[in-house]
């Protein structure tokens, strides 16, 4: 074998030990338990706190505005997609308030004109143009915009 390959070879064993030593030092333990993923993350996942509850329980004290949102478009919209996870809400409503989501570009979350939207899934006006002196809701009812106040 001629030296400079046996030198080489030196090198190779150290640099590929230390990245064994380094992978082992590194790998999480429940590494590889049921796949190619760490196996504690599942019960990670299970212990983390739930912060959206659904609409059903939003139905318990709002049952007025439940109905009334479904005589209008916004029907198939959850209730926390405007106002936010609702899970400490229902446990004290007085204490835990929720986001009253009143300003324009609120509404442009979903209606402002944008080219890469189709037109045919969701109206879209531009904020810019549409009715700029007020807020949305100064006109539109929010939970069934086909509404107006007066
Ligand atoms: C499209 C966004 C949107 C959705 C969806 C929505 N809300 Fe609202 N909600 C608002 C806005 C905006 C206001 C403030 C309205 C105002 O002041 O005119 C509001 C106000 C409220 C208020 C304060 C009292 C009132 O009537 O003004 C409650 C309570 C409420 N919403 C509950 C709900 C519940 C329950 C649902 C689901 C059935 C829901 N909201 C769905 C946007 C929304
Ligand atoms: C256990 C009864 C109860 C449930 C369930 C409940 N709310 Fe409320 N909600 C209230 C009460 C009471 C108020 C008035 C609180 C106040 O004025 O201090 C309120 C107020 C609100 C408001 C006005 C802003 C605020 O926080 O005061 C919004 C918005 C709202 N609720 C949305 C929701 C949504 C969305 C759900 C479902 C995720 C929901 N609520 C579930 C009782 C409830
Ligand atoms: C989370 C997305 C979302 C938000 C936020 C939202 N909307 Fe909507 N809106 C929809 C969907 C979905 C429809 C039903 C499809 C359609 O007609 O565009 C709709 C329909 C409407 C319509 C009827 C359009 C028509 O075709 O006649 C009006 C008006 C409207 N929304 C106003 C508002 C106002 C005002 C706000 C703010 C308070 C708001 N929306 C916030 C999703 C949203
Ligand atoms: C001064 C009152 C007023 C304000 C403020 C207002 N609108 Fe309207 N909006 C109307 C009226 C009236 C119509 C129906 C006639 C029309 O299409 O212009 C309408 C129509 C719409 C439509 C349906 C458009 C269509 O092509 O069918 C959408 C979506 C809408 N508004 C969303 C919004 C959003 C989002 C905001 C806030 C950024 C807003 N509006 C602010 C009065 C208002």
């Amino acid at each position: 074998m001629p030296q400079q390959i046996k030198k080489l070879l030196i090198v190779f064993t150290i640099v590929f030990g230390i990245f064994f030593i380094i992978k082992y030092a590194l790998k999480p333990k429940s590494f590889g338990e049921f796949g190619h993923y760490r196996g504690l993350a599942i019960i990670e996942n299970e212990n983390k706190q739930v912060k959206y509850v659904g609409i059903e329980a939003c139905n318990e004290c709002h049952d007025d505005i439940v109905s009334y949102k479904k005589e209008g478009p916004h029907v198939n919209l959850q209730c926390e997609v405007c106002h936010g996870p609702g899970y400490l809400h229902i446990q004290d409503p007085e204490t835990n308030k929720l986001i009253i989501p009143s300003k324009r570009e609120n509404c442009g979350i979903c209606h402002q004109k944008n080219a890469a939207r189709s037109e045919n899934n969701i109206t879209q006006v531009d904020l810019k143009e549409h009715n700029v002196e007020n807020k949305c809701i100064d006109c539109h009812k929010s939970h069934n915009p086909y509404e107006f106040k007066d």
